[in-house]
């Protein structure tokens, strides 16, 4: 037999060793000195050069060097992760707590819809759902708010290539509801809306509103009125007080916007409204004819009122958030404070 064929052999014998060991079901020693002892597989290997021809030692010595050094290298390995776990297992104490495996929490725009969501489920009010990228015609022309109209001013609008954009508010969700029922209808619609804004402390290119609307036969401001304040107080407490003040709207005539009283006891109550003490939470109105008109709903036989809520401007109320970035972050530091 060849040593070139006695060398392959070694290899391969040793692979399977080797397997074995890995099993368990060997010795380090005993397979430890089977190749590198003294009397081993790999010392005997050696003598047998004397029998080659002068031209081919240099090679085969070679490669009995590199069989040892690969037997070598895997036995060493091996022995050092044997070393390893052993220190491990002295170093395992059962009575310490386990790691901390944290889960996620939800996010607190998150939370304060699922409330405001809860809190209108209760007197009927189901949620809908409009598109973020929605067109002109929804988003401004159907709520009466025609191409030059002064109110468009009001918005900083973000076009797409396409003549489309991002819908500055969800009031468009009204339009696509009511064109595809009748009335009675009493419908929430959360979402995120976009402005072209600077960002700031206060502002940020991205929030989220929710809409309301309810539209049927006989509703009056005095319902509107009645169901904001029930709002306030589920969601503020029952001592909160609310006051209506006159505003402007394309899409409701008359207009209001809410106010909730937030006292005035500190410096930081002054800032947060302006020395008033009350801040404003929504929008609201009776829905104008003119939007009844572009969706097909007789003005004369259905009145409706709408009404448009910030979230932020909720969140950082509730939870005393003084920057609105950190809600868009994802910092999980801030984040994990919501568990
Ligand atoms: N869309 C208004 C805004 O983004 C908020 C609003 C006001 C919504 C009055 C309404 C409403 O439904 O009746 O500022």
């Amino acid at each position: 037999m060849s040593i070139k064929s006695n060398i392959n052999e070694i290899r391969s014998e040793f692979d399977s060793d080797f397997c074995i060991l890995e099993s368990g079901q060997l010795e380090y020693k005993e397979i430890f000195y089977k190749y590198l002892g003294r009397k081993g597989l790999i010392v005997a290997l050696y003598p047998l050069l004397s029998t080659v021809e002068v031209s081919e030692k240099p090679k085969l010595g070679n490669e009995i060097n590199s069989l040892k050094n690969y037997i070598s290298e895997k036995l060493s390995v091996f022995e050092s992760n044997l070393t390893s776990e052993d220190n491990s297992k002295d170093l395992l104490d059962l009575s310490l707590p386990s790691l901390d495996k944290s889960i996620g929490s939800i996010h607190p725009i998150t939370l304060i819809i699922d409330e405001i969501q809860n809190i209108f489920k209760k007197i009927g009010f189901s949620s809908i759902y409009g598109p973020e990228v929605d067109s002109d015609y929804y988003n401004f022309e159907a709520l009466n708010i025609p191409k030059h109209h002064p109110a468009r001013d009001m918005q900083d609008t973000f076009y797409t290539k396409d003549s489309n954009l991002l819908r500055t508010h969800t009031s468009g969700s009204q339009i696509h509801f009511m064109e595809n029922s009748s009335p009675p209808i009493r419908i929430l619609s959360p979402g995120r809306v976009y402005r072209n804004e600077d960002i700031s402390v206060r502002s940020y290119c991205l929030f989220h509103q929710i809409e309301g609307l309810y539209v049927d036969e006989k509703v009056t401001f005095s319902d509107l009125k009645g169901t904001l304040d029930y709002f306030a107080k589920e969601f503020f407490g029952p001592d909160t007080k609310t006051r209506f003040r006159p505003s402007y709207f394309p899409f409701t005539e008359p207009s209001a916007e809410m106010d909730v009283y937030w006292g005035l006891e500190n410096e930081s109550d002054y800032r947060i409204t302006k020395g008033t003490g009350w801040l404003e939470i929504l929008g609201c109105g009776m829905v104008d004819p003119e939007v009844f008109k572009s969706v097909k709903i007789d003005p004369d036989k259905y009145k409706g009122y709408a009404f448009g809520l910030g979230i932020e401007r909720i969140a950082m109320l509730k939870y005393g958030i003084e920057d609105i970035r950190m809600l868009f972050d994802g910092d999980i530091r801030f984040l994990r404070q919501f568990k």
